[in-house]
């Protein structure tokens, strides 16, 4: 299994998620500002909610992935009300011709006082957890 870690943040909560992930799996975790070159199986894409949407930068990066190039995305990230991103994900996905997993990790993060510290350290735990499944 090969795998890639890219991420989008605004305030550094999904970038936490996807390091610990990466250091996981063994691969570096990468902003989605860094294009997916080589083929991999597996990429984990850390991404939220940000005003009820994902960034229309995470729709564009979904939009130029290579089906050729990507087996799957995975999904993982943060928000502070809303549940996960996946659907909206999945949709550009769709476009894209490349297969989402069904399984995804979210956590709440911290926004405006609101869940102070999250991703936390259990929820850290628990993102590297949800990793090794995939090994
Ligand atoms: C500009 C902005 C808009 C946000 N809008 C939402 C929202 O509509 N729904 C929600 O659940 N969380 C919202 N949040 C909270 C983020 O999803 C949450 O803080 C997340 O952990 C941010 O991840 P990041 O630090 O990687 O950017 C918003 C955060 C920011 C900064």
């Amino acid at each position: 299994m090969t795998f890639a870690v890219r991420y989008y943040t605004k305030t550094g909560n999904t970038k936490r998620l996807a390091e610990a992930i990466a250091q996981e799996l063994g691969v570096e975790a990468l902003p989605i500002s860094e294009a997916v070159t080589e083929p991999v199986d597996v990429l984990f894409l850390g991404n939220s909610y940000y005003a009820f949407n994902i960034d229309p930068e995470v729709r564009d990066f979904v939009l130029s992935l290579d089906k050729e190039k990507v087996g799957k995305i995975v999904n993982f990230g943060s928000a502070a009300m809303l549940n996960s991103t996946y659907k909206k994900v999945k949709a550009e996905a769709d476009k894209a011709g490349i297969p989402m997993d069904e399984r995804e990790f979210h956590c709440k993060g911290e926004f405006k006082g609101l869940h102070k510290g999250r991703p936390n350290d259990t929820d850290i735990r628990a993102a590297v957890e949800f990793a090794k499944q995939f090994k």
